[in-house]
């Protein structure tokens, strides 16, 4: 499976299905890629509507003809401009093309509905992508729900967790790999990912990766 960092909280993700997390790139200052780029995608998934999440994701999907996933007041957004969704809310698994995705909470604001994290279960892994969050205890159940092979967690601060939060989160969810994501992408949210690295010690393997840097999850 290849993973993809293409900035700020954006990551794509490609397996039997290729999918797209958060696909902030024609405003986003430290973008890998346009989204005229993007010929191919399966899934796009939204974990809120703030502009820094939202992004693209809308004229990815009419693009590609790509489902989207979000939460249920942003599906339905999505399917009042004509794409195909799948809304679900916090506690919810579904599956869309073969790929299990679960909502799990998220501390943070939004405009519609809540934020949310979420959890991809495809070709025998297991992936946590948190959103916007602040640390909270709620992780411990992704420990135990689902023992994430890899998580992509954000460490900007300001906005969500910092590096030492986000190190604690590490180790509440469990999870074997960490991608740090959400920092580097404005001034307000530059932080170090080498100190969050220090941090996490040997809790985890962290990858730190540049705007469009990929890792190669066996
Ligand atoms: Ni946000
Ligand atoms: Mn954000």
């Amino acid at each position: 499976m290849k993973i993809t960092w293409l900035g700020h909280s954006a990551v794509k993700i490609e397996g039997t299905q290729t999918i797209y997390i958060d696909p902030f790139l024609s405003e986003n200052p430290a973008a890998a890629i346009s989204p005229e780029q993007i010929t191919k995608a399966d899934i796009v998934i939204v974990t809120h509507d703030h502009s820094d999440h939202l992004g693209d994701a809308f004229p990815i999907c009419k693009k590609t003809g790509a489902t989207l996933v979000g939460i249920h007041e942003v599906a339905v957004m999505a399917e009042s401009e004509g794409i195909t969704s799948e809304g679900m809310n916090i506690g919810g698994t579904i599956d869309v093309k073969g790929v299990k995705i679960n909502m799990v909470n998220a501390l943070h604001s939004c405009e519609r509905g809540n934020p949310a994290g979420v959890v991809i279960e495809m070709d025998d892994k297991t992936l946590y992508h948190s959103g916007d969050t602040s640390l909270t205890y709620d992780m411990k159940l992704i420990a135990d729900f689902f023992h994430p092979d890899l998580s992509f967690l954000p460490i900007g601060d300001r906005y969500t967790m910092g590096v030492n939060s986000a190190a604690k989160a590490v180790e509440f969810t469990k999870t074997k790999k960490v991608i740090p994501i959400h920092y580097g992408t404005f001034p307000l949210v530059n932080t170090d990912p080498e100190e969050f690295k220090k941090r996490v010690g040997d809790r985890a393997e962290v990858i730190i990766l540049k705007p469009g840097g990929s890792y190669d999850l066996q």
